[in-house]
């Protein structure tokens, strides 16, 4: 194999906290350890086709371990393999591309890639080593729902923001008898609102695995009503639905991998609910893109830039076309091949989320401190 001199790095997907805690450790690691140069391609693969692509270096990366988003930007829309172009008579075709960012990285000595992204990034990033480029994978997601990683940096910053914001909501929450419904990411899981909700003590968490009977909701505020707690905070994951109806979905990408878009669960909510409880006002809160920024936490700091250094002892010592990967408490790695389309880096489309088990312990433990799922 022609010997790695100089590697690009993309940032893929939607962002998540510890991205630049993984591109700050991937080019120190390579400057020093192995001496070999190292570019970031701006906004994911469009960079790497239009060949745009910034120098880094250890002035470039220095402060920004702790960061929330990427230097480099992201995109969530740019498969190089069915790659959308628009023509100047208005016409739009879907067209394999990679060609051209091989070439590109051909032109500039770009010998090797790592790409850090969720599903969609990462399927292009084995199309790529399939064509010959040497990769290494880095899986991120704030949701959770990678089955073939215990965890992925991203979620433990979004947990810590979700537990911030209903400490705040609490106390507002208290003054005003208010039943208060906060909205959390996650897709089609419910990591994020089942262990956001559990450690920011709320009374009710609704997650997709356990579709909620608005009754069972409505029984828990009277009951705390009864024992003069005249505020319920509920927690709501964005994919939950009741018993029988289905997902709210807010928007339809046509061009991401992922095209649905969930989201609006807890407006609905609270228009329902406010009928059913008349004595108590119900605020609605989306926490959002909030989950997404701020701080990197000290869990993904670590996680991310362990990672990183292991992204690039992979691809400079032969272990091109894996995906790091953490397991236990070691980070170890897996190749793309296993994991990639075969549902195991959670392609919701193909059913291979990594689902919270709805009669598993950590369930188990919330109903036994009284927190109710709606079921
Ligand atoms: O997968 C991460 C995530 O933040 C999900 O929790 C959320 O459903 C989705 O991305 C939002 O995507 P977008 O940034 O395209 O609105």
């Amino acid at each position: 194999m022609k010997p790695i001199k100089k590697i690009g790095i993309i940032t893929g997907g939607g962002d998540c906290s510890g991205l630049n805690a993984v591109i700050s450790a991937v080019t120190k690691t390579a400057i020093r350890k192995y001496g070999v140069e190292v570019v970031g391609y701006l906004r994911g693969y469009f960079g790497l086709y239009h060949n745009n692509f910034v120098n880094l270096d250890m002035d470039k990366v220095s402060g920004i371990m702790h960061e929330g988003g990427t230097i480099l930007r992201a995109s969530n829309k740019d498969n190089l393999f069915n790659y959308r172009l628009e023509h100047e008579d208005g016409s739009v075709t879907y067209e394999d591309v990679s060609d051209i960012a091989i070439e590109n990285m051909k032109k500039e000595g770009v010998d090797a890639l790592i790409v850090i992204g969720g599903d969609g990034t990462l399927t292009s990033a084995r199309d790529f080593q399939r064509k010959g480029i040497p990769v290494v994978g880095v899986p991120k997601t704030i949701d959770n729902d990678l089955p073939s990683t215990d965890v992925t940096f991203g979620y433990n910053s979004a947990l810590t923001s979700i537990v911030d914001s209903l400490d705040k909501i609490h106390t507002t929450a208290f003054s005003h008898d208010r039943v208060m419904i906060i909205e959390v990411m996650g897709r089609h899981t419910g990591w994020l609102a089942l262990e956001g909700g559990f450690a920011g003590s709320a009374d009710v968490i609704l997650i997709p695995e356990i579709p909620y009977d608005l009754n069972k909701v409505v029984e828990k505020v009277k009951q705390r009503d009864a024992e003069g707690k005249y505020f319920t905070i509920i927690v709501v994951s964005e994919g939950a639905k009741e018993k029988g109806g289905d997902v709210h979905v807010r928007q339809i990408v046509e061009d991401s991998a992922d095209t649905m878009r969930l989201g609006g669960v807890g407006k609905q909510l609270a228009n329902k609910l406010e009928k059913l409880i008349p004595n108590h006002e119900v605020r609605n809160t989306n926490l959002a893109y909030t989950q997404r920024g701020g701080i990197t936490s000290q869990f993904d700091r670590l996680l991310a830039q362990r990672f990183g250094t292991m992204a690039i002892d992979l691809l400079m010592q032969g272990g091109a076309g894996k995906m790091v990967r953490y397991i236990g408490r070691d980070v170890t790695h897996v190749d793309l091949e296993e994991v990639v389309g075969s549902g195991e880096v959670g392609e919701t489309s193909k059913g291979g989320a990594k689902y919270v088990d709805k009669n598993g312990q950590i369930v188990e433990s919330a109903k036994a401190i009284g927190i109710c799922f709606g079921d």
